[in-house]
């Protein structure tokens, strides 16, 4: 099936969350440090946006091309990932929030891994639903989608069986896309599922990002006159 937006509901709010590095570079601290004050603003606006009521809340945490950052780094952020399943992931599920995480787990350890199967599981009946985007490339999960497809047998596709193979299978496009940190693009975020989105860059950055500048982006969202291709 299609999700096709609905114009003027919010469904679907997703984050690209940018700009902690620069945050802790501005306070002489290591990027780090950005990352960790990060982690917690995370939880603060997903929680934000369902306490709006929407739906869905998309978080874009680590991507596909991130694994080329220094090592010291990429080590600093799956620490932090790694607490974080254990507590705020974790913690998460028992405010009826439904976990899954977009991206494909196999780089990460056993142990983690392991971790992030149960959160899916444990959540899977809850009503809110919070993706967490980690080892996420737009590109990748088509690809990934595509040779499942093969797998299986299929030889045709048509666009609602790649839209059931890819991550966000069964769920709403989403209807507005957030990129914090001043940069315009998307980074191989979300490709297949953005077509329509409205799409909102504000130069703040991700650790400064407050629940009032989610209230901004949901004005501009709801003062914006969607199309999709008609009149
Ligand atoms: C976003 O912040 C978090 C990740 C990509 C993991 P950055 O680390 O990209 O911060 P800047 O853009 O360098 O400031
Ligand atoms: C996009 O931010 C990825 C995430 C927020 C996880 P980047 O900082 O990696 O993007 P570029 O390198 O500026 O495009
Ligand atoms: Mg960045």
């Amino acid at each position: 099936m299609i999700n096709q937006p609905q114009e003027n509901s919010l469904q679907h709010i997703a984050f690209i969350m940018d700009g902690n590095g620069r945050w802790a570079k501005k306070r002489g601290m290591p990027r780090e440090y950005g990352h960790t004050v990060g982690a917690k603003v995370f939880r603060r606006v997903a929680e934000y946006c369902f306490r709006q009521g929407i739906g869905t809340v998309t978080i874009y945490a680590f991507s596909t091309e991130n694994w080329k950052r220094p090592q010291k780094e990429v080590n600093a952020i799956m620490d932090i990932f790694k607490n974080y399943l254990k507590m705020g992931l974790s913690e998460m599920t028992e405010d009826n929030i439904r976990i899954r995480f977009l991206g494909e787990k196999t780089p990460f350890a056993p142990d983690v891994r392991a971790t992030m199967e149960k959160i899916e599981r444990k959540s899977s009946a809850n009503k809110y639903n919070l993706n967490v985007a980690v080892n996420y490339g737009g590109r990748a999960e088509l690809v990934q989608a595509v040779n499942r497809l093969m797998q299986s047998g299929v030889t045709h596709v048509d666009e609602a069986a790649l839209s059931n193979a890819i991550d966000t299978s069964g769920q709403p496009d989403p209807d507005l896309i957030v990129r914090t940190g001043g940069e315009m693009r998307l980074s191989n975020f979300l490709m297949w599922q953005s077509v329509y989105s409205e799409l909102y860059f504000t130069d703040v950055l991700w650790p400064d990002f407050t629940d009032s500048d989610v209230d901004a982006a949901i004005a501009e969202f709801h003062a914006r006159n969607r199309r999709f291709g008609g009149v």
